[in-house]
């Protein structure tokens, strides 16, 4: 049989790194597309050391330019076949972040990063995607959205550009594109091999030396925190469920949490005219 290949971004720390080493343990062949050659390379060997060295590729992208992510759909065109399973790991959210970052390529982003980045990822390679007997699309969501259940998609504005910038906002924003676009994906794969499903993922502990402009009060914070945060290594095992268990082959268009439990979607993010108005501005921005 020939060798499942899974692409997962941002998999050089945290919960994507963990992620990678599960599902390379299963002899797949893992992609980890990451931003930063360094960093990629170190993680690379990392993983290597839990599985086998040809279990892992990497990639270099940034998810926040397009021109980026093209880069990276044709190199992967030019080295694989297929692609069986693409996890949309990589978001980028520092709590001191006080004013928005434009990318070069003119776009907020978060926005561009956390949601406009993976459709547009999607996009290049649903071919690949469609390649594989049984392929699979996870997008990445947070648990942090049931505290916010007013929240919803700034249609005039999503780079949030006109209000005072509030990190929080832009980040939660993301995040409920992603479940919304979900929900619009797997209505679109419907007839497809092609499943697409959303996970939930709660606290999980995170590398606070990653945000050096971090307030000492906020790091207490941080710490206290991690006490009752899940471990990345913990919640990559939902990751490795929703990419290769066999439980979940044809289960599409579904919110998965910690537990590999099925969630419910919010009322807003289900609303198909929300869903709808969501995708046809995300259009506006794919170049
Ligand atoms: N930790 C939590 O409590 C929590 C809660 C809810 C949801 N989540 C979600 O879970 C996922 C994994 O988070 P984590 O906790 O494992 O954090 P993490 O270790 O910071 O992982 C995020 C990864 O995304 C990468 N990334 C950021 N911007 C990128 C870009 N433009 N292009 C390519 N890669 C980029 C980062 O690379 P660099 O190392 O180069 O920055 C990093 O490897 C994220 O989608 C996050 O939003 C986490």
């Amino acid at each position: 049989m020939e060798r499942k290949v899974c692409l997962i971004t941002g998999a050089n720390s945290g919960i994507g790194k963990e992620a990678a080493i599960l599902i390379a343990q299963r002899d797949y062949k893992v992609i980890i597309a990451c931003r930063n050659p360094e960093k990629g390379r170190k993680a690379l060997a990392d993983i290597a050391q839990y599985s086998s060295i040809d279990s892992i590729d990497l990639k270099i992208v940034d998810m926040s330019l397009q021109s980026s992510i093209q880069k990276l759909s044709k190199s992967l065109h030019e080295e694989y076949s297929k692609i069986d399973v693409i996890i949309h790991n990589a978001a980028i959210f520092d709590i001191t972040q006080k004013k928005p970052i434009i990318s070069n390529e003119g776009v907020e982003t978060i926005w561009a990063t956390n949601h406009i980045g993976p459709v547009l990822l999607d996009r290049l390679i649903i071919d690949l995607l469609k390649k594989s007997p049984n392929g699979r699309i996870i997008t990445i969501s947070s648990k942090g959205l049931l505290a916010k259940p007013f929240l919803k998609i700034n249609f005039n504005d999503p780079e949030l550009l006109n209000e005072r910038f509030d990190v929080v906002k832009a980040y939660y924003q993301s995040k409920l594109a992603q479940i919304m676009y979900t929900l619009w994906l797997s209505k679109e794969l419907i007839n497809t091999n092609i499943t697409a499903n959303s996970i939930r993922v709660p606290a999980v502990r995170i590398d606070v030396s990653k945000y050096p402009k971090l307030p000492d009060f906020l790091k207490s914070i941080y710490k206290f925190k991690s006490r009752f945060s899940l471990s990345p290594s913990k919640m990559a095992e939902t990751y490795d469920y929703l990419s290769t268990s066999a439980e979940v082959k044809d289960i599409s268009g579904k919110y998965f949490n910690e537990k590999n439990q099925k969630v419910k979607f919010g009322k807003y993010q289900k609303n198909w005219n929300n869903i709808e108005k969501l995708m046809n501005l995300t259009s506006k921005y794919i170049k």
